[in-house]
């Protein structure tokens, strides 16, 4: 495994990698790595020879007053996790050459930012497809994996890529959990350990709507009311709970198996996002 910070041996080791004729594959995270970050990766190395990963807390996504400086940041132990990974060039990017201080370049995808996350975190989805982009043309990858867990920025992505012609392919990794249901995700690490064990109650409400509209309750708004209820009846604050089309992230009124339902809650001080793609069996 290579470890370069700078954009120049990046370019270079990975136009030799394409010129030896290499397929290139790329995963992009903030670091504070766990097995569903590994997940992706092994999901890159499946779907081509040359795996590309970076660690780049990216500000432009965090909102002023969100956790941007407390986020996780341990480098050192990612990089000690990444090496039984069998990764090819692991990229560190500083925040002062990412984005010199007149950077002034952003990009917007509107529609399926709307609802969910787009809608309460104001600005973040814009850092994240600017970041994306960014990164996508610094790599050039041929494919991109990226978690299902974040659902709308999958959407997100998807979206991008196809509106501005990114020649790039996307494969989703699906959603790596805690034997208690709990999905694995950088910031549980804020959780503390009474937190962690209510936590469980998140995915498995999410599990449990599955089951009721797999078992005939199929009108989206009183899936999703009841859904709201037991998360507050759990204790958490609820941000949003919504039954969309995975896809287009709108909202539907009837949740076939195509739909998915999404939602965000706070338990503490430590925001948590999941998801549960109808069609999902476990
Ligand atoms: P981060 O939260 O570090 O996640 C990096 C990738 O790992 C994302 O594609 C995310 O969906 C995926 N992931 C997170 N938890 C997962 C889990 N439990 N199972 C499977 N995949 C999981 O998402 C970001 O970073 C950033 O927004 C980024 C895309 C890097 C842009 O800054």
């Amino acid at each position: 495994m290579i470890t370069v910070r700078e954009l120049q041996p990046l370019r270079d080791l990975v136009r030799e990698a394409r010129s030896s004729g290499k397929s290139i594959g790329f995963v992009p995270t903030m670091g504070a790595l766990h097995a569903g970050h590994l997940s992706l990766i092994r999901l890159a190395r499946q779907q081509s020879d040359y795996v590309v990963a970076s660690i780049f807390v990216n500000p432009l996504q965090f909102a002023p007053g969100e956790d941007f400086e407390r986020y996780p940041r341990r480098t050192e132990a990612d990089a000690e996790m990444l090496l039984p990974e069998n990764l090819d060039l692991l990229y560190l990017p500083s925040v002062s050459e990412f984005y010199p201080g007149d950077f002034s370049t952003a990009v917007e995808v509107s529609e399926v930012t709307e609802g969910g996350e787009g809608a309460i975190r104001a600005g973040h989805f814009r850092g994240v497809a600017t970041v994306v982009a960014k990164l996508f043309l610094q790599v050039s990858p041929d494919v991109a994996c990226l978690g299902r867990k974040d659902l709308q920025q999958v959407a997100v992505i998807r979206r991008m890529i196809r509106d501005l012609d990114f020649p790039i392919r996307l494969a989703v990794g699906e959603t790596v959990r805690e034997p208690d249901g709990l999905a694995l995700s950088s910031r549980n690490a804020y959780l503390s350990k009474t937190e962690r064990e209510r936590a469980a109650l998140f995915p498995r409400a999410l599990f449990d709507t599955r089951d009721r509209a797999a078992a005939g309750v199929t009108d989206a708004r009183e899936l999703e009311t009841r859904t709201r209820a037991e998360l507050e009846r759990a204790g958490f604050t609820v941000d949003y709970v919504e039954i969309v089309d995975p896809e287009t992230m709108r909202r539907l009124t009837q949740a076939g198996p195509e739909a998915a339902i999404a939602a965000a809650i706070r338990l503490g001080k430590t925001r948590l996002i999941d998801n549960v793609l109808f069609s999902d069996r476990r």
